[in-house]
């Protein structure tokens, strides 16, 4: 029997047992036998809950990019690591071996050095999925400093706030993404950002689309020229299994975004053991997650799981869309992608175009399909699993979090039965609970619950960046001694999960996580409007549509509300990005509250999703005369 590579579904069920009943001698062996540590750890596991303080591997020396490098040069330095395909299909995609790979991490990481970066200095990545990106993060990795990915997607102000809250001194950008058939400025919305970020020094600029772009004197630099003059080798800096590997911010439902932090030797371990799982790897696979390095999606299953591993990862530029519906399925063919993984969004919006784009192509090499980010819907799963898949292909539909660092329940492919919509079962050491409204703990099957974690995996997320009450009190204060998810989930007769949605005011769009105060607190920021509130409504490609109930100040009244609505959706891109945006705007003259002033969002929610039938208990609105009103004129 295999802890690191499960084969079959009594090898699983036996594996699970044994990590749950001493999980300390599991993830040691893993440890021990799959990865090259510079010192052995004192203790492997140190953790209170109720601090939370949670330790693995301590003691431990280690630096992830050897593992995720170096170790592999002497057997298969000449593979492909990173295989880069762009966002025209015209242009030639670039395969980086691991050799390769080495030598341009160690020179990006003596281009940082050189300008003085250290071990703990943070710096943040603001790049396009070019290969400087995933050179950028290794290179931060190789020298100890802590890097900061923001999804390029994300506004000026997003970006600054990030690189505010994190202390960030430096910043890697590139002129220019490509996006389809358009551009976008990059170093533009940085140099804005900039404006309110006093503490960055130096700006490094990356050469993708070749536009003319400003450079501010003392402060920015091409990238490039740096490179070249880089001596190329680095000699790894020494980390601490908890010394900091990257921060990833996500959104909270209220207040501003959360750095979560994540450590060096517990993720590297447990991101390497699930992705060789999960996607059932074999050395000459091609492995393609279609994910944004800027989500940690990418960070764990594009970067460091799949490098530790030694596998070949893809990574694309570009969009599904562009030049046309086929593309995904036009790199499977070209590349002869093994492992195929991306979000049920994505999913939902193909499925609508022509078969033809899909059946085109020839898409035998795949073995495994996996989804993350969001619930898969029985359509979605059937097509994919009918038209990508053609039904022989085990779909793996993932569920983690930014802050669990890597997959916690998932099916083993050839393994455990898939059933759609669930991710079923959970991970070598992973231990789920359902939580019942009292805070007790359901047992038996089946159940419908709030999910829990009842006992660290080594990937589990530290701290909040600079704000370790928060941390507490987001994760561990709702139930006793106890992970809380922010998920509600089903757990069927045969013990399978099915994650059913957040509980909490994060509303999932497209598989990204929005909070909605920060969205509310933009659209008020707006001199017209007077309050608003935003709820989430059922969408058939995004899974989740914005939905936005707003109150105008008198002199907003006499405004054209087309207009209105437009300027609203661009405060929304400009303050947090595009992705924001709300679907629907309905202009309304109050808010369902309760005596205590709390939006009755469960209304809102009803109203939004065309299901008022039955409102449920409205006995405690202050102004039961609003809802008719707002009901009388939804959009
Ligand atoms: O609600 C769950 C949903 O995405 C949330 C985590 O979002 P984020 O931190 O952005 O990470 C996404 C990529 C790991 C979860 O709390 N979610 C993620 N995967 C699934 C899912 N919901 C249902 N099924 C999934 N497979």
């Amino acid at each position: 029997m295999s802890n690191y590579h499960i084969k079959h579904l009594e090898e699983y069920f036996q594996v699970y047992r044994k990590s749950v009943r001493n999980p300390e001698a599991f993830w040691e062996e893993v440890a021990e036998e799959h990865f090259v540590w510079l010192k052995k750890w004192d203790r492997v596991l140190d953790w209170d809950f109720t601090k939370p303080e949670i330790k693995w591997f301590e003691g431990a020396q280690l630096n992830i990019t050897v593992n995720c490098i170096d170790r592999h040069r002497h057997i298969r330095g000449q593979k492909t690591a990173i295989l880069f395909e762009p966002n025209d299909p015209n242009e030639e995609a670039e395969h980086i071996t691991y050799n390769q790979l080495h030598e341009r991490v160690c020179r990006m990481a003596n281009v940082l050095k050189d300008k003085g970066i250290k071990k703990g200095d943070r710096v943040v990545i603001y790049l396009p999925m070019i290969p400087e990106l995933a050179i950028s993060v290794l290179a931060c990795a190789r020298i100890g400093a802590i890097h900061s990915v923001v999804f390029a997607g994300f506004s000026s102000t997003a970006l600054a706030t990030r690189i505010n809250d994190c202390g960030a001194k430096m910043v890697l950008t590139s002129d220019g993404s490509y996006r389809g058939n358009k551009t976008i400025d990059l170093k533009a919305i940085v140099d804005e950002a900039l404006n309110d970020c006093p503490d960055v020094e130096t700006v490094l600029v990356a050469k993708r689309i070749d536009s003319k772009i400003k450079m501010k004197d003392g402060r920015d630099e091409w990238l490039q020229p740096l490179v070249d003059k880089a001596y190329a080798d680095c000699v790894p800096e020494i980390m601490e299994a908890e010394d900091p590997l990257f921060i990833l911010y996500t959104s909270g439902s209220t207040g501003k975004p959360k750095g979560m932090m994540h450590t060096t030797a517990g993720y590297m371990v447990y991101t390497a053991y699930t992705f060789k799982n999960v996607f059932q790897y074999r050395e000459d696979d091609i492995y393609w997650c279609t994910a944004d390095i800027g989500w940690i999606t990418g960070h764990s299953y594009i970067v460091y799981g799949p490098l530790a591993n030694g596998a070949t990862t893809v990574m694309f530029e570009g969009v599904p869309s562009y030049p046309d519906f086929g593309r995904f399925w036009q790199i499977v063919e070209k590349h002869k992608i093994n492992q195929f993984y991306t979000a049920p969004t994505a999913i939902r919006a193909l499925a609508k175009e022509n078969l033809d784009f899909v059946s085109k192509y020839d898409l035998s090499s795949l073995k495994v399909l996996g989804t993350v980010g969001e619930p898969i819907n029985e359509e979605a799963w059937h097509w994919y699993n009918d038209h990508v898949g053609e039904k022989k292909s085990p779909i793996v539909d993932t569920w983690w979090q930014t802050e669990t660092g890597g997959i916690l329940i998932s099916p083993i492919p050839f393994s455990t039965p898939t059933k759609p919509t669930y991710a079923t079962l959970p991970m070598p050491g992973v231990q789920p609970a359902l939580m019942d409204e009292n805070g007790n703990e359901i047992k038996g099957n089946p159940a419908d619950g709030r999910l829990c974690i009842k006992f660290p995996w080594p990937s589990i997320a530290r701290t909040i960046w600079g704000n370790h009450q928060r941390y507490k009190d987001t994760y561990f204060s709702a139930f006793k001694n106890k992970y809380f998810t922010g998920d509600g989930a089903l757990r069927d007769e045969v013990g399978y999960y099915r994650i059913t949605g957040r509980v909490d005011d994060v509303i999932i769009v497209s598989g990204h996580n929005l909070g909605t105060a920060p969205i509310e607190d933009a659209i008020n920021e707006h001199p017209a409007v007077a309050e608003s509130a935003i709820v989430g409504f059922p969408h058939d490609v995004k899974g989740n549509a914005l939905y936005g109930y707003v109150i105008l100040k008198e002199t907003g009244e006499t405004r054209d509300r087309d207009n209105l609505r437009k300027e609203i959706n661009q405060q929304i891109s400009d303050k947090i990005g595009p992705i924001a945006k709300l679907n629907k705007i309905q202009f309304v003259p109050g808010l369902p509250k309760t005596r205590s002033g709390k939006i009755m969002r469960r209304i809102l929610r009803k109203i939004a999703s065309k299901d008022t039938s039955n409102l449920g208990d409205t006995s405690t609105l202050l102004n039961p005369e609003v809802v008719e009103q707002i009901m009388k004129e939804a959009l």
